[in-house]
């Protein structure tokens, strides 16, 4: 028997708004602060092309799948699957990658808004900056005037040390993404990308040409795109293919959830394929944004997590209108982390609306409650906490602190098994006829789109999971 679940009902007033909205999911952190730390640190050009191919290889194929499961079931992620497993003859157990996507995507929530409330710290610092700077009648001068390198970088170091500091950002980051939640898909998630995504891909584009004029250029090309095959360890192919899933926000069934308010229609092809392009632009452009800054002031591309928040404060000290757009800066990254934000908490909402017949608010409070939760933890773990090590008996994360761990057993984890089960269920189960004519494509593309999924996708999913489980293997 198939469990009935109730239809949330929702749905989005275009295509236009939903790939507005899933675009709007895919580009965040992951894009603007994780790719170019992975990419500066992992030696650049060789990281970068393994990186596009395994979007493109593995990533949009199950794009593709998550926006069919959606589609068809047009309810949350559970039940979609469930309903795509009823049409396919196949065990309503599927749908437990679907209970496992709406776990991760509240645990990923969690330290997100953490992390994002760093980043409203500094938009506030750097726009107070620029206040005082048209104050005093030098718009254009550097950021951060007169204060010393170690003054700059000692910032994250104080920020991380004032636990109350963190608790209100974190807490004005989740209230707001509580809030747009709450007002539902059209009027809430849907809204907010029309206004953001324009803002957002305006400032990105300004601060592209920023760093063209003022920054070096040619330097970051050569290290983006100019591959040394001696630094393709086995560990960069390992991340190139962890960062693809997470920056296009696989395995945690965001993509099923946003699909299931696509109300009519087919041809899902060009769309899926439309948001592993833009996704995987926005990223080389956020590092042909930050590489030529980087290395104009002859800073390290290496710098790792620290990069955005120590590196590019100093560096926008040193360059004309730095005051600017260091503000712009963190500006464009708190507004990437928003879009994708809203998308994490919808997921465990409509579950709780579709399964549990919560209405929406009493299901975003009660997830985005939990997460704020969570995130204090996380958060604590940087000051009073600092020794705790929540899974410090496994000794992959026997070092890592509460947010790290959060992070590192969802990525590592939690991500690849959404991710290898999608997979599996898309290419060998779901029914033929029913995935033909949902995706509405070409005979030739279905082919390939099911051999990547039945084969490409899931043996390498596995090399991930095993390998980042056991890296001594390697
Ligand atoms: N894709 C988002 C980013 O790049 C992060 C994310 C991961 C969002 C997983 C949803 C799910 O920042």
């Amino acid at each position: 028997m198939v469990a009935t679940t109730v239809s949330t009902g929702e749905g989005w007033s275009s295509r236009s708004a939903f790939i507005l909205a899933a675009v709007g999911a895919a580009v965040g952190l992951g894009n603007i602060w994780r790719f170019p730390t992975l990419a500066g640190e992992s030696g650049g050009g060789a990281f970068v092309i393994v990186y596009i191919a395994c979007v493109f290889l593995l990533g949009l194929p199950l794009v593709l799948s998550e926006i069919f499961i959606g589609r068809v079931g047009q309810t949350d992620a559970v039940g979609s699957i469930r309903r795509v497993a009823a049409q396919s003859q196949a065990s309503p157990g599927w749908s437990v990658f679907g209970a496992i996507g709406a776990l991760a995507a509240f645990l990923i929530v969690a330290f997100y808004s953490v992390v994002a409330g760093w980043v409203l710290y500094y938009v506030s610092v750097m726009g107070m900056d620029l206040v005082q700077a048209i104050v005093e009648g030098d718009p254009l001068r550097g950021a951060l005037a007169g204060e010393s390198r170690e003054q700059i970088q000692q910032r994250l170091g104080d920020m991380f040390a004032n636990p109350l500091l963190l608790i209100v950002v974190h807490l004005l980051f989740m209230g707001l993404t509580f809030y747009i939640v709450a007002r539902g898909v059209s009027s809430g998630i849907e809204k907010a990308a029309t206004y953001l995504m324009p803002l957002f891909f305006f400032l990105l584009v300004g601060l592209v040409i920023y760093g063209a004029i003022e920054g070096d250029i040619g330097d970051a090309v050569a290290f983006l795109f100019t591959p040394d095959w001696s630094k393709l360890t086995p560990q960069v192919m390992n991340s190139a293919l962890g960062q693809a899933l997470f920056s296009l926000s696989l395995g945690v069934a965001g993509l099923i959830t946003y699909g299931s308010y696509i109300k009519e229609g087919s041809g899902l092809g060009p769309t899926a394929g439309l948001i592993a392009i833009a996704d995987t632009t926005v990223a080389l452009l956020a590092g042909l944004m930050i590489f030529p800054i980087v290395f104009a002031v002859g800073l390290d591309p290496a710098a790792g997590p620290t990069l955005v928040f120590q590196t590019l404060p100093f560096a926008f000290q040193t360059m004309p209108g730095g005051a600017l757009f260091g503000f712009l800066f963190f500006l464009l990254i708190l507004v990437a982390a928003v879009t994708s934000s809203i998308s994490l908490l919808e997921v465990p909402t409509a579950y709780g609306i579709g399964e549990r017949g919560w209405t929406r608010p009493k299901s975003a409070a009660i997830f985005g409650g939990g997460a704020f939760l969570i995130g204090i933890a996380c958060l604590l773990g940087y000051n009073v906490w600092a020794d705790v090590r929540p899974l410090g008996f496994w000794s992959l994360f026997a070092e890592t602190d509460i947010l790290d761990t959060v992070d590192g057993f969802t990525g590592k984890v939690m991500l690849p098994v959404g991710a290898l089960l999608t997979s599996i269920f898309i290419g060998w189960k779901a029914d033929e006829n029913l995935l033909r004519t949902t995706t509405g494509l070409s005979p030739w593309a279905f082919g390939l789109w099911r051999f990547l999924l039945a084969w490409l996708c899931p043996l390498a999913v596995a090399i991930i999971l095993v390998t980042g489980l056991f890296p001594s293997i390697l």
